[in-house]
């Protein structure tokens, strides 16, 4: 037995008249810092509910090395027992004594093999998962659900988003205050079918716990991870104590986190972890009833400002930075070679040809056809000297970030803060410029969630701002906000420069409140066989009216990293890095490829086609090649007319099909011709084993998936249900796969 399943007597004990709930431990898979934030936010309420919380980033559950295991001999895998650590760390158990003891699918499970009590001791585990691209986790979570995948048998983990989509009462459930799901869900069932034999039933047997996932309504597999998760750690043994809360992030999911935390999350904890009366009266001063606060908030972090641009100083190590700040020291400095406007100039948008050299990374940038490359992009002089001005920051002086050391983690292993555990603690490298901090890792001009006013709130020194701040933060000013806020594309540079100017904001706290600058990922469109020591990229630059209440135009937005990449000129740096897609051409290259790349989703099509011409001409037998592309007329935006032309000229593109949806008085779009193609779409799938690509907006993926649903159900002679299993399959085989953003 490892050492970890012994309660261990040496542990402090809770002070249980402070916290009668005991222990709460909130794990988070965040890729861009949401799911994290929420996280600390139960962390910040958890006190006056009773319970003495603490926070853990998904990495560090398998990276803990508090630990040695002894595996007697016995065949352990090693990730599975540190996570197991983890999750049940004798520190953070507590006596288990609720009522409702026996009676859930998990105890059943549990005395069906042989366990006729709840242990004694349980420990209590939040979760809060993101979903990301095509239903995958986050980077951080990557190897926790590899490892839940295992123990839980299940193997087809798409089985959850797939089921929650052809569902129409779960699809509504989920979109009004998103609860859905409970004990005996349909979910659930599919998983306990789902998983084979080798789940360990027992090997979480003394967890409770709840999930929370954030996704995003426009994409097929909603919400997958916080599915899987909610549905493996059951089939583990595992007790859940709450309903999974499904957050999307197409329309409210701050409001579905904030219905979901208030109505079933706390409700479930308390009713079955503190006894009525227990809760001596609850201090209710956290800042918000317009309470002048004298103190600063509690701030993980320490600014310490170096003397010179100091030689010879060593930087950050890796393991100290968060995981999903780990792209700021992975990316390098490329030169951009070469950048041209694709369209027309009648055309009044733009899409952007560009190609950066990588000749001087050949280690870290190797790519290969089809992946995507991680923009880190740059906030401009004017906006961040503008809020160095408004809050006292000198940008030439060079700083050293570091973890504080808050009193808030007491000898209890209580108080709100990251976990002493967590290795990864800081939010990007340092030491480094001010310049450089509010340049690149700082988002000066996103629009704030409404947490994050919220913490900005008690910065404000005069009541007004700090009273709007609150007001636009809370539940009731939501339309406010979305008014104030997101229409009016007001970032935290708008809020400290001129909105709230009273915002008094030390450099650390400042960093604390602001969200991290996001990478923007671009699909790669040139081969990296035939270009191995550069990148392409095809870029649309996002261009939209800022509405102003009452008035009409508010001038342009200009989306930060098309507009950045737009002013660059040949010899200018690109920081960047390489992260690998989902696209792979078929192993068999005899097989026939569909593609379906509308305006910048002909961008991995054309590195695709650029390998099968490079095969061709090496003597490689390739299947078909068929593209459908869409755009409005021939004269402004069909880009790379020439190459596609030519690539068709020589015979590796088989088949062009062109939708230009404008040049007649209804629209024709790239589906509308697959349509016309039914029998012998059908052929090349069935009979030719095609693999189909789809790239561009999610709407357009929605409308060729179910073009493709109605051809295999009339073609196929099946129904609408096979239909959808049958693309299923296909993807899970590799053989149909999609990139489509919103
Ligand atoms: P539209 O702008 O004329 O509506 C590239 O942007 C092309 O994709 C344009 O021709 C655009 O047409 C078209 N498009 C817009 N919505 C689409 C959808 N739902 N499905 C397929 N193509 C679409």
């Amino acid at each position: 037995k490892s050492k970890s399943d012994n309660a261990d007597e040496n542990y402090p004990k809770l002070d249980r008249a402070k916290y009668p709930g005991g222990h709460l431990t909130i794990y988070y898979g965040s890729q861009t810092g949401t799911a994290q934030m929420f996280a600390k936010q139960i962390v910040s309420e958890a006190e006056n509910h009773g319970f003495c919380a603490r926070i853990v980033d998904l990495q560090d559950v398998v990276d803990n090395d508090d630990f040695d295991f002894h595996h007697n001999g016995e065949e352990v895998d090693e990730d599975a027992a540190l996570l197991r650590a983890t999750l049940a760390h004798p520190r953070y158990r507590d006596d288990h004594d609720d009522e409702n003891a026996g009676d859930t699918a998990a105890a059943a499970a549990a005395d069906s093999n042989g366990h006729h009590k709840l242990p004694q001791q349980r420990s209590k585990a939040l979760f809060f998962m993101a979903t990301y691209g095509e239903g995958e986790p986050t980077d951080n979570a990557q190897q926790f659900v590899d490892i839940m995948k295992v123990k839980s048998g299940i193997s087809n983990i798409y089985k959850f988003g797939t089921e929650i989509h052809g569902d129409g009462t779960m699809s509504a459930s989920a979109s009004s205050g998103s609860i859905c799901l409970g004990d005996d869900n349909d979910g659930a069932k599919e998983a306990a079918a789902a998983a084979d034999g080798r789940r360990d039933t027992t090997f979480l047997h003394d967890i409770d716990y709840a999930v929370f996932g954030l996704g995003n309504m426009q994409y097929e597999h909603y919400n997958n991870m916080g599915r899987f998760i909610d549905a493996a750690l059951e089939q583990c043994g595992a007790r859940r104590v709450a309903p999974i809360g499904l957050g999307n992030d197409d329309d409210d999911l701050e409001g579905d986190f904030e219905t979901w935390k208030d109505n079933v999350l706390w409700p479930a904890l308390m009713g079955r972890y503190v006894k009525k009366g227990a809760m001596k009266k609850a201090t209710v001063e956290n800042g918000e009833g317009g309470k002048k606060t004298a103190a600063l908030p509690p701030c993980p972090y320490t600014v310490e400002y170096l003397q010179t641009a100091a030689v010879g100083i060593t930087s950050s190590p890796d393991s100290s930075i968060q995981t999903s700040s780990k792209h700021y020291s992975q990316a390098v400095d490329c030169p951009v070679v070469a950048s041209r406007e694709l369209r027309d100039p009648s055309d009044p948008g733009s899409t952007i040809h560009m190609e950066i050299d990588i000749s001087k990374h050949m280690d870290t940038m190797k790519y290969t056809t089809a992946d995507n490359l991680g923009i880190l992009p740059k906030n401009d002089d004017a906006t961040v000297k503008a809020v160095a001005d408004a809050l006292n920051f000198d940008l030439d002086r060079v700083f050293h970030l570091l973890p504080s050391n808050n009193d808030n983690i007491k000898k209890d292993g209580g108080g709100s803060a990251e976990s002493s555990s967590s290795k990864h603690t800081l939010p990007f490298p340092t030491p480094c410029t001010v310049r450089e901090c509010l340049e690149r890792y700082c988002d000066l001009t996103g629009p704030p969630r409404r947490s994050d006013l919220k913490q900005l709130a008690p910065y404000a020194q005069n009541d007004m701002d700090r009273k709007a701040l609150l007001r636009m933060s809370s539940k009731e000013g939501k339309a406010e906000y979305k008014e104030k806020i997101i229409e009016a594309h007001v970032g935290i540079a708008d809020i400290v420069t001129r909105l709230c100017t009273s915002i008094v904001c030390p450099l650390e706290h400042f960093i604390m409140v602001c969200p991290r600058l996001q990478p923007r990922y671009y699909t790669i469109s040139s081969s990296s066989t035939v270009y191995p020591t550069t990148i392409h990229i095809t870029l649309a630059v996002l261009e939209t009216e800022k509405k102003v209440a009452g008035a009409a135009g508010g001038g342009v937005f200009r989306g930060l990293c098309s507009g950045y990449l737009a002013g660059l000129k040949n010899g200018d740096l690109i920081r960047a890095f390489v992260r690998e897609s989902t696209f792979r051409l078929p192993k068999q290259v005899g097989r026939p490829v569909i593609m379906f790349g509308p305006g910048t989703g002909i961008a991995p099509m054309r590195a695709i086609l650029q390998e099968r011409s490079h095969g061709r001409k090496n003597g490689v037998e390739h299947g078909a090649s068929i593209l459908y592309f869409g755009c409005k007329n021939r004269t402004m935006d069909y880009i790379y007319r020439d190459e596609l032309e030519l690539l068709r000229d020589e015979g590796t593109l088989t088949e062009l099909h062109l939708a230009f949806s404008r040049e007649q008085n209804h629209k024709v779009y790239v589906q509308n011709l697959l349509a016309q193609r039914a029998a012998e779409t059908w052929r090349l799938i069935h009979d030719e084993m095609a693999s189909i690509f789809v790239c561009g907006a999610v709407k357009m993926g929605a409308d060729v998936d179910h073009t493709l649903q109605d051809i295999i159900s009339e073609q196929g002679g099946m129904s609408r249900e096979k239909a959808k299993a049958y693309l299923d399959k296909m993807a899970v085989a590799g053989r149909f796969i999609q990139e489509l953003w919103s």
